[in-house]
């Protein structure tokens, strides 16, 4: 196994706060980061914001504020809410960060000089939302698949990287090492893609349509287009061409990304990389997307919650548990507030919790509260065999990326130990004082294996397994290392035994009493209507583009939307929702309702919200809803 470990996440956008789908990329690549230091292995883990592009400035611009303001308030979200997650980062990058733009003038350059960039006339269709041109072919029904908005057509200009050049040398590097695209769905996806002619990519845009980027170092009237810019950033990180870093770390690079940036990531950037002579990547690691049902979170728990606040709600080691756990690494998943309260209760509290408690407070009763000293010759052979046989799975497992499985055999263990006691029944040899030499070394073992638990499960979830070092004694001296797991003997004798409070306390749900059903007077519904009444309101799905408060207003957002078309709408949303959560969502809007001025501002259509105990929410899907699509 190579001695270096370079972890890498996509870094994010700054049009949009954080949400649980950054929290996931960014929590596996911090379970992975503290495994590898945890072997041994000398460990680099990077994250950060993707700051510059059309996307960025045009937000900036409906926001009145200049985009690097703009692009420093969203990076603080992404900085502070990091340590909130327990995220171990060991640099945290900013694509306005002087340091990054110098690399990439530097590489641009390099690639310019070697003729791999030339000048050339581009015309096609744009779409700002994917900051790329498309070919006609691609348009479904004229419009971007993943936007749904119909891209202008631009005719311009620009600069292209002959990405052409290396097609066939990137089919050959990947076939000759298949795991360099992982899972290999992703793999057979990118080489599926390459078996049509690879286009030149156009890497620049002309100032005088965008200024919010880096400029091209051999024509100061153009910038980098935001994927040449931002995929740099690995290796600007490690002080890319001369820095140690970059020697250490690079050949072990692995990034880690989710399907919808496959194609930067598995096409250009291992072409730009062979173009600017840097070896490729190791690994690219390609997950699948979190879904959202929010309508059976509400159902039931009686609540709807934003999937970031379960972490409030029932504790940060909780929240990365079921997202590493739930989601097999390269599938989608669906994400409900029912699953991740099942598992809580199940594997969180049932099987690791009382695990804990139960031996926790019998060892202090038989033990005097103090781990007792033991010899080999009492060490359980068929636990440590567990332990040992837990390790090497986990270990296969974080070879293949395979986290749930890794956290199903370590919760194998868990209940071979869970076993371990009802088997052995510490109670009933409690009866008899006979019993206490064995009754003694049962206790050891359970400790034992409560520390090489601790030690597994740290990756995952660290903040519990120091509070159950804690209880048996061993916070202080524990070195966190995947190879002492099974160390029988580490426990020092004498270590105090504290009972903590319960690790994982079992979520009851509400019962949820069924609402009084109340005749048509007593809600005060309005008169009947037919349905061509109702057909003439022309109801659709909105994606919000854009957000801020209307001036001098404290209750009006002005909202940029996207039906199919862009509009402008006032909603009276601002004292229940802040603009910039709003940036991104999908509403529901009365698209043919009269043009009406709220403060100076015209609205063309009204979203739709009701009242809730909390304050005012407004309609969104279950499902994956498409922009403009019409509402039945
Ligand atoms: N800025 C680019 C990446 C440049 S990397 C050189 C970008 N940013 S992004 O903010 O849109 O982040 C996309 C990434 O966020 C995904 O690849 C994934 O890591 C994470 N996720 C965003 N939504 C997600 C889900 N619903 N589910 C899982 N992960 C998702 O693309």
């Amino acid at each position: 196994m190579s001695k270096a470990f370079y972890i890498t996440t996509p870094i994010y956008y700054v049009n949009a706060s954080p949400h649980i789908g950054h929290a996931y990329t960014t929590i596996v690549a911090d379970v992975l980061a503290r495994y590898y230091r945890m072997t041994g292995v000398e460990t680099f883990f990077l994250t950060g914001t993707d700051e510059h592009g059309d996307k960025i400035a045009e937000v900036a611009k409906t926001a009145g504020i200049a985009p690097k303001e703009y692009a420093d308030r969203i990076s603080a979200q992404f900085r502070i809410l990091w340590p909130e997650l327990s995220i171990t980062n060991d640099y945290f990058i900013r694509t306005t960060d002087q340091n990054h733009q110098e690399t990439v003038r530097y590489i641009l350059q390099k690639v310019y000089t070697s003729g791999d960039i030339y000048f050339g006339q581009y015309e096609g269709y744009y779409c700002v939302g994917c900051e790329r041109f498309y070919m006609e072919k691609e348009l479904v029904d004229g419009k971007c698949p993943d936007h749904q908005v119909q891209p202008e057509y631009r005719k311009e200009s620009n600069y292209f990287f002959r990405m052409s050049k290396y097609q066939d040398w990137l089919i050959d590097h990947i076939k000759k090492n298949p795991d360099f695209i992982r899972p290999e769905r992703y793999k057979n996806e990118v080489l599926a893609f390459l078996r049509e002619p690879l286009e030149d990519l156009c890497i620049s845009r002309p100032k005088t349509r965008l200024e919010w980027g880096i400029t091209l170092p051999f024509d100061e009237n153009y910038v980098t287009y935001v994927w040449f810019d931002a995929l740099i950033n690995y290796v600007t990180a490690l002080d890319y061409p001369a820095g140690e870093k970059f020697k250490k770390f690079w050949p072990a690079a692995q990034h880690l990304i989710a399907k919808d940036i496959l194609k930067p990531h598995g096409i250009y950037w291992p072409t730009m990389l062979k173009a600017a002579d840097i070896e490729p990547y190791r690994h690219l690691n390609v997950h699948g997307y979190w879904n959202f049902d929010s309508s059976k979170m509400s159902k039931s728990l009686g609540n709807v919650v934003q999937p970031l606040e379960l972490k409030d709600k029932y504790g940060l080691d909780a929240f990365r548990y079921f997202l590493l756990r739930d989601m097999v690494f390269g599938l989608d998943s669906n994400f409900s507030e029912e699953a991740f309260v099942q598992r809580l209760n199940s594997d969180l509290a049932n099987d690791l919790g009382n695990l804990v408690s139960r031996t926790i407070t019998m060892a202090i009763k038989y033990c005097d509260g103090k781990v007792p000293a033991m010899g080999p010759e009492h060490y359980d052979k068929l636990l440590l065999q567990a332990a040992q046989q837990t390790v090497a799975e986990v270990e296969n497992c974080f070879q293949e990326m395979s986290l749930h499985k890794a956290l199903i055999a370590i919760w194998e263990f868990i209940n071979i130990t869970n076993k371990y006691i009802v088997e052995n029944e510490p109670w009933t040899l409690g009866k008899d004082p006979e019993n206490g030499g064995k009754l003694v070394a049962i206790m050891y073992n359970l400790l034992a294996a409560l520390r090489a638990i601790s030690i597994l499960i740290s990756p995952f979830m660290p903040g519990t397994a120091q509070k159950i070092l804690q209880q048996i004694g061993a916070a202080e001296n524990q070195k966190l290392d995947l190879a002492g797991v099974a160390k029988w003997g580490a426990l020092k004798t004498g270590s105090p035994l504290t009972r903590g409070e319960s690790l994982f306390p079992r979520i009851e749900k509400d019962k949820e009493k069924p609402a009084p059903v109340k005749n048509a007077a007593a809600i005060d519904l309005k008169p009947e209507i037919d349905y061509e009444e109702f057909a003439k309101v022309d109801l659709r799905v909105a994606t919000i583009l854009a957000a801020q408060m209307v001036p001098k207003s404290n209750k009006l957002i002005q909202l940029t939307i996207d039906i199919g078309e862009e509009r402008t709408i006032v909603a009276g949303i601002g004292k229940d929702y802040k603009p910039e959560e709003m940036i991104g969502k999908k509403i529901v809007i009365v698209a043919n309702l009269k043009p009406a001025k709220l403060m100076g501002v015209e609205s063309r259509g009204m979203l739709l919200a009701t009242d809730t105990a909390e304050g005012l929410t407004v309609l969104a899907f279950d499902r994956e809803a498409k922009t403009g699509a019409k509402i039945r």
